[in-house]
């Protein structure tokens, strides 16, 4: 998390900066700094909160005309959220701004105080600015004291540098966290946490591998190794990454992403679906048949994706698939071999449990596979193979457009595997396919519910508590229905497999407790409505989310029902993510909460 930007173009950078936080902002945004260097002066302003706090204090203080500068979006890890710990922080000579957590920080900085060092905020990040000053005072090289004092770092780290008296240079270091090199498309070098914050000023970037420091002027740049050797690292061509900040005619990035579904699933599709011969595209070399077992693992809204796609791969391959949070994955000295299909799913490609999990399993010989958003992420290029999501940039931290293209990828790969090991015929597999292509259709039609779910919405405003129940593939989407409320609404919700309601939830339930059930009809609805009476036997507060034929029988019950428009069963997770994601914004939207923003999280999660 946190976001870094550096620019060294020797014309003034305050706009600059300023521009491409907000690109980074998506990373964090408990506080935002700034800071410039111009003869021998730094000029810097920090705020706490949001960017635009920041921007208002420029606005008033001006941040002068430096020709190299640095800045930060924070998500704090050591530290309360304040102006004290926001960065750039200033040691001596040293301007430093950082993402990533220093493991050994309390040691170092018990040391540092030790000597007679003056701290003045609770941040890891301090600490590295007065090992560089240490250095400095020893070092006449500032490339040598540089090395020497993140050496001793241990954790994940991110940083950007500057040092008064050296206002040609930008420094970065990397290990763990991701930093990418911008060659200006004009002039100068930037660097910065991702393709994206570095989007408007460069399409040439050089992604720093782990342990590489970069030391960049207007015109030069070198990247040294964790040995200290001078080495030459690719540049990639990035595709220009436009209008991503757009909201469009919507109140906020949710709903224009959420409404931007149809079209994203079609992009997604286009990737896998091959339209005159309705056959499933899937790189051959990615073949099935060499594995015996599949392995997903991911975080948050992610892993609630992988988790349906359990469901149908589990059918179409015959295998055993597992699916965890990649948190508890990674420490669970998992039995791997070359004989796992390992599949992570992210969003971001750069979260830092997913990371590690990959690498754990790549370590291991696992074959790997990232079903992933962001091409230029660390996991699109880590992972042995790459199925993209084409979901476009999402900017609202809660995840709704590339969820729902994340299951789509999921499906196309069901379907695929399914094939090749010769468990779906032929026929099978391409009705399965034309399902799959008439999914946007689908999902604009389920759209329609949105008037009711507002209605909805108002009432589940007023609780505490929330319930969210269904079976089969509609179990995750109760997970992920409670996620999302929770996430933007700060109401406390559950998601349960329905059959479980007995073993424990069913103590919860009483006129106050409004359970939301997800029930398509399939071949598990008989057994979901079976719990409904259940519920509806203690006096829950009961909306079922199903077909227009068993929402008039629930309602001739004298129960609430929305009805969703009829699908198969492989197409019903997506139907039933709509409503929903449609609840929980708009129960935000009633209480006035921060949608695109909700307090405490960031959307990408770079810190363990
Ligand atoms: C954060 C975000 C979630 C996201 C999760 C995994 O918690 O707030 O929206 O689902 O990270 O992120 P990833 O980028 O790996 O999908």
């Amino acid at each position: 998390m946190c976001g870094i930007i550096g620019i060294v173009t020797g014309k003034p950078v305050a706009t600059g900066l300023i521009s491409s936080l907000k690109l980074l902002e998506y990373r964090g945004y408990d506080s935002a700094g700034i800071a410039t260097l111009q003869n021998g002066t730094v000029w810097r302003e920090r705020a706490a909160g949001k960017l635009s706090n920041l921007e208002k204090k420029i606005r008033v203080n001006g941040l002068g005309d430096g020709g190299i500068g640095i800045g930060h979006t924070r998500w704090a890890t050591h530290g309360a959220p304040n102006e004290t710990n926001a960065h750039p922080h200033i040691i001596g000579d040293v301007v430093i701004v950082h993402n990533g957590i220093i493991e050994n920080y309390q040691e170092l900085r018990g040391e540092l105080l030790k000597n007679g060092a003056k701290i003045s905020s609770d941040t890891d990040t301090e600490v590295i600015g007065h090992l560089i000053q240490n250095q400095l005072k020893i070092n006449d090289n500032v490339e040598t004291a540089i090395q020497a004092a993140i050496g001793m770092l241990r954790g994940a780290f991110a940083l950007a540098i500057m040092i008064k008296g050296n206002e040609e240079l930008l420094i970065g270091a990397r290990k763990g966290c991701p930093l990418a090199v911008g060659i200006g498309d004009v002039e100068g070098h930037y660097i910065g946490s991702d393709a994206l914050a570095l989007s408007p000023f460069s399409r040439q970037i050089v992604y720093l591998e782990e342990g590489d420091f970069v030391f960049a002027t207007k015109n030069t740049f070198k990247v040294y190794n964790e040995s200290g050797e001078l080495v030459e690292r690719e540049i990639n061509i990035i595709e220009q990454q436009s209008a991503v900040m757009d909201k469009g005619n919507h109140k906020h990035y949710m709903a224009k992403e959420f409404f931007e579904q149809p079209d994203v699933i079609s992009h997604t599709l286009a990737n896998y679906i091959d339209m005159d011969t309705n056959q499933i595209n899937i790189d051959s070399k990615l073949d099935i048949t060499k594995f015996n077992r599949i392995i997903m693992v991911s975080c948050g809204t992610a892993y609630y994706a992988a988790m349906v796609g359990k469901y149908w791969l589990e059918k179409t391959t015959h295998m055993s698939v597992e699916v965890d949070v990649a948190s508890e994955f990674r420490y669970r000295n998992p039995p791997l071999n070359e004989k796992c299909l390992f599949i992570v799913v992210s969003q971001s490609g750069e979260t830092a449990d997913s990371l590690a999990a990959l690498r754990l399993a790549k370590e291991k010989g696992c074959t790997t596979v990232a079903v992933v958003n962001v091409p230029t992420s660390t996991m699109s290029r880590e992972a042995d193979f790459i199925l993209p999501t084409s979901a476009g940039t999402e900017v609202c931290v809660a995840s709704t457009k590339a969820f729902i293209c994340q299951i789509t990828v999921l499906a196309a790969l069901s379907i695929g595997f399914g094939k090749s090991l010769n468990i779906l015929s032929a026929d099978d597999a391409s009705k399965m396919t034309m399902d799959l292509a008439s999914l946007p259709r689908l999902i604009n039609d389920s759209f329609s519910v949105e008037k009711e779910i507002i209605k909805l919405a108002h009432n589940i405003a007023k609780v505490e508590h929330v319930l969210f129940l269904g079976r089969h593939t509609s179990f995750p989407i109760a997970m992920e229905g409670a996620l999302k409320l929770k996430e933007i609404t700060y109401i406390h919700a559950e998601g349960y497999a329905a059959g479980e309601l007995k073993h424990g939830p069913i103590a919860l339930i009483d006129e106050k407790m409004p359970l939301i059930i997800i029930a398509p009809d399939n071949d598990t609805y008989e057994k979901t409505r079976s719990n409904i009476e259940e519920i509806a036997a203690r006096g829950g507060d009961i909306m079922v989310f199903t077909t227009q034929k068993r929402a008039e029988e629930i309602r001739a019950l004298g129960l609430k029902a929305i009805a969703l428009p009829d699908s198969s069963d492989f197409l019903s997770p997506f139907v039933y993510t709509i409503p929903v994601q449609l609840l929980a914004y708009h129960t935000a939207v009633h209480m006035g909460t921060d949608v695109d923003q909700p307090r405490n999280l960031a959307k990408s999660v770079t810190v363990e």
